[in-house]
């Protein structure tokens, strides 16, 4: 399986933070925010990963992870999204990357407590489809939430005002190949991108999507808020292991 890391966008939402660098240069703790997503890959035995970026910060990744070393890597591949046309746009960047393999992907600023070694290994037994991650969170109306039937998925609904559920669509998403036909049917959301959400409902109307509830905390880092949240729960991990080694 091949991982790919999304970290374009404007990062608008950080402004001016983002006005003079890429939302994931920005520091957690104490590594760059990208830092996290690659390392969630290579932890969970992903060795060839693409890092999707963009604007004006663009080759900063290039002098940041060089060749990959020192996450093990023997090299780092690079995509440029030219527009900003949302997170379904970046990844039909990566179809020649892919060579039909099925795909990992983590948005640039999602960070975890554990690790995905097991739902990654479940969906190489997956024969076909797609596997979404799914967190109980205290605000789901800041992200795509799904509602169920019993304990299928019956729809995923991106930001709604009154979420059917807690259950957060978590950044970390697994696609076979078909996800290149389907995102060459996407028509532009509301606001004018390429919807993910879009593609996972895709999905599960073909009856081929499958789910996990991710184990131990998530959080993105695109808000203030999440970002300061984020970089305190890294720091206590932190300092946990470094207690109890
Ligand atoms: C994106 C997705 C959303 C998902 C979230 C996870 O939202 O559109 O479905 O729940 O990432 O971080 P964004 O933060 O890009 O608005």
């Amino acid at each position: 399986m091949k991982g790919v890391v999304l970290a374009g966008g404007l990062g608008t939402r950080l402004y001016p933070l983002t006005k003079i660098t890429n939302k994931h240069l920005l520091p957690v703790y104490n590594k760059p925010m990208v830092y996290y997503p690659i390392m969630t890959l290579v932890n969970a035995g992903v060795r060839e990963i693409m890092v999707v970026t963009g604007g004006n910060h663009a080759g900063d990744f290039l002098r940041l992870l060089g060749n990959g070393d020192e996450f093990g890597l023997k090299g780092v591949n690079y995509a440029y999204q030219e527009k900003e046309g949302g997170i379904a746009e970046a990844l039909s960047l990566v179809e020649h990357f892919a060579e039909g393999d099925k795909l990992v992907v983590i948005l640039g600023d999602n960070i975890i407590e554990k690790d995905i070694k097991k739902e990654v290994r479940e969906f190489a037994g997956q024969p076909e489809g797609a596997k979404i991650l799914l967190k109980e969170v205290p605000n789901p109306e800041r992200f795509g939430v799904v509602t169920f039937e019993g304990d299928r998925i019956a729809g995923i609904e991106e930001k709604p005002e009154d979420p059917g559920t807690n259950y957060a669509v978590t950044g970390i998403y697994m696609y076979d190949k078909q996800i290149f036909d389907i995102i060459r049917t996407l028509e532009p959301s509301e606001r004018r991108e390429l919807e993910i959400t879009d593609v996972n409902n895709r999905y599960l109307r073909k009856g081929e999507l499958t789910y996990s509830i991710l184990d131990g905390w998530w959080t993105d880092a695109g808000t203030f808020e999440s970002l300061l949240r984020a970089g305190q729960l890294v720091a206590e991990k932190e300092r946990g292991t470094k207690d109890k080694g």
